[in-house]
């Protein structure tokens, strides 16, 4: 199988393509737009799997699948809340070269639109799933599971990562520039909207027997799981997700930026992305632990019921987890479940 990981040498590309590694049956087309950063990682991949570099910039996408005929695109590039008017260029080359196609979405817009591409991909006899990383295939799963047992009316979770984790530039401009706009969520029962960056909640990650996680202050982002989750829960009345970036002072630094945006109506903050990422991988301090939790209020059998689930990664456990749905689905790609006649366009689901 030939996968074309377009930002193959970035923070989450790159972790794919490790965690693939020992497979011998893959060559990985590790892409980005600088040839000689892609040739450094592939200089350093070890494995029995093959890496060879390409430059190739996600606007070249027809030329490059054309050129290099993968079986599966994995676009790994972001920032997915930029991608302009022609959104779904990468999508619809897949189409029409009839390659597979897996993303790492986490803009609630780009994911909760690409159903409208089902039709297409299952004439082309191919699969194109959108949103396959934490948010939204994590706490969908949970919220699933929760389901089984309850109601579930309103639902808040977040994910904290360690201070050690090492955020990418992409991850950075992407929670800069909706840092004090609207962000579509779901609200007492209505389509309503918060303010990115600017509401913040505390929460203690706690896994029965281990030791918990300090307790860590959360900011709404905008990602998929506020749009695509409420329709699969129709008693769902409320989501709130949101992030926990540490340390906690670039963080509150952060929400009175949204909040001085919001208030002022001032224009993207989208141009400090590099300057608070440059800050925010210097300031590694604390524990080298980071963890995840969705906790959820509703009703079983009548009664008022509240659940929670609680994830805690120790040392460099964390930044591999947003890289393993992706990898289960080529794993099980390779075992035998081919895509042909699977066609599939869905958000949240793997
Ligand atoms: N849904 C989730 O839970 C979740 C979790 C983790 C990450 N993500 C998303 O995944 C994306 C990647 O995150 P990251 O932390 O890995 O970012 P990153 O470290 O900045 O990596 C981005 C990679 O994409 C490449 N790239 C950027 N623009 C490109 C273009 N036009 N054409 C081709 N390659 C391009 C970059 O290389 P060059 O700049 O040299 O081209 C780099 O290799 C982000 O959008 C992030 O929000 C989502």
């Amino acid at each position: 199988m030939r996968i074309l990981i377009l930002g193959g040498y970035g923070v989450f590309g790159g972790r794919l393509a490790e965690l693939l590694s020992d497979i011998a049956e893959i060559e990985l087309i590790i892409c980005g737009r600088d040839f000689s950063r892609a040739e450094a990682f592939c200089a350093r991949y070890r494995g029995q799997a093959r890496a060879r570099p390409l430059a190739l910039d996600r606007a070249e996408i027809v030329a490059g699948l054309r050129a290099q005929r993968p079986n599966l695109v994995v676009d790994a590039s972001g920032p997915f809340q930029d991608y302009g008017t022609n959104r779904y260029r990468v999508i619809s080359a897949c189409i029409d070269a009839g390659i597979d196609y897996l993303d790492f979405a986490d803009a609630a817009d780009f994911v909760f639109g690409v159903p409208q591409f089902d039709a297409q991909a299952k004439d082309a006899r191919i699969f194109i799933l959108s949103g396959i990383s934490s948010f939204p295939v994590l706490t969908a799963a949970v919220l699933r599971e929760m389901a089984k047992t309850m109601d579930i009316v309103s639902v808040k979770g977040g994910i904290a990562p360690s201070p050690y984790a090492g955020i990418g530039l992409n991850v950075m401009r992407a929670v800069v520039g909706y840092a004090g706009a609207p962000v579509k969520l779901r609200r007492h029962g209505v389509q309503s909207h918060g303010i990115g960056l600017a509401e913040s909640m505390r929460f203690t990650i706690a896994v029965p027997g281990r030791l918990p996680l300090r307790n860590i202050r959360f900011s709404l982002v905008d990602v998929p799981d506020l749009q695509v989750i409420p329709p699969e829960h129709p008693s769902m009345t409320d989501i709130w997700m949101g992030a926990g970036p540490v340390p906690e002072i670039l963080h509150r630094t952060l929400n009175l930026l949204a909040k001085a945006r919001a208030r002022l109506r001032l224009s993207s903050l989208e141009p400090f992305s590099r300057l608070f990422y440059a800050v925010l991988n210097r300031m590694r301090f604390g524990e080298h632990r980071g963890g995840m939790f969705v906790s959820a209020y509703g009703t079983t059998d009548g009664q008022d019921a509240e659940r929670s689930w609680h994830l805690l990664a120790e040392g460099d456990d964390g930044p591999y987890i947003p890289s393993m749905a992706i990898e289960a689905i080529i794993r099980k790609l390779l075992t035998g479940h081919s895509s042909g006649g699977r066609s599939t366009v869905r958000g949240p689901r793997p």
